[in-house]
């Protein structure tokens, strides 16, 4: 696991920005795309080299980690919607190509199995984004998730769900969700994790220097050939 702190949350964008790009100006890219505040520096970043450095994601197919059961896709606080607005609507990748799984889907477990097989058959994702949870989840696999977890249905933890409440404002938070496994998370070519602000910072200690355990579902990162931790000094304040 290779760690880069740096110094500004600005940079931390940048820095990520600079990883994706890479991958993305070789050729047909399979993106990993997650949601939160911990990547939309990075996302804003990508947009405006796409504006102004003529990089281009029409060749690009991308999966999202993860989504709330029971919101249509198109529900404001849906992960589609929402990756749509902090993404995908501000580039060139085309929308038949941007895959999530359905969380109003009738049989939910299906659509896991489902989810799972479609990022297999595209050959896998090359470079997964992540955030982390103040709890050390990723995607929405909370503490005790199984290392070798695929895209299943799971239970939000208390915590997640009052971490997330801001977002829905007189209304319930999703008590389930699909999310990617941490089987499926592993199999990405490359994953680059993204942090910031103190209330992150045990959770990356955790991750970086601690035991791999389903106790901090991101450890399981540190079996991965090729995963980039990119931090803000507050968020690496701790190691
Ligand atoms: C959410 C998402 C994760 C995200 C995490 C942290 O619940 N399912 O993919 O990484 O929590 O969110 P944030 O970056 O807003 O702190």
């Amino acid at each position: 696991m290779q760690v880069i702190i740096c110094e500004s949350p600005e940079q931390v964008g940048s820095r990520a920005a600079d990883i994706i790009e890479v991958r993305v100006r070789q050729g047909p890219a399979v993106l990993g795309l997650a949601t939160g505040s911990s990547p939309s520096g990075t996302y804003r970043e990508l947009i405006r080299r796409h504006r102004e450095e003529q990089l281009s994601f029409s060749d690009a197919t991308a999966f999202t980690l993860d989504e709330y059961a029971g919101l249509p896709l198109d529900h404001d606080q849906s992960y589609h919607s929402t990756i749509r607005r902090e993404f995908v609507d501000h580039v060139d990748l085309p929308l038949s190509r941007l895959l999530t799984p359905h969380g109003d889907a009738e049989d939910l477990r299906a659509e896991a199995v489902r989810y799972d097989e479609a990022i297999r058959e595209a050959g896998g994702v090359d470079i997964q984004i992540l955030g982390i949870g103040a709890n050390g989840h990723i995607g929405f696999n909370e503490p005790t998730s199984s290392l070798n977890s695929r895209t299943r249905v799971k239970t939000l933890a208390g915590a997640t769900r009052s971490d997330n409440a801001r977002f829905f404002p007189g209304g319930e938070v999703p008590q389930l969700c699909l999310t990617q496994g941490l089987g499926t998370i592993r199999e990405a070519h490359q994953a680059v994790l993204v942090a910031l602000g103190a209330n992150k910072a045990g959770a990356v200690r955790a991750m970086v220097e601690g035991p791999v355990s389903a106790f901090c579902p991101a450890s399981v990162l540190q079996l991965h050939p090729r995963a980039v931790v990119v931090l803000d000094p507050e968020a690496a304040s701790q190691l």
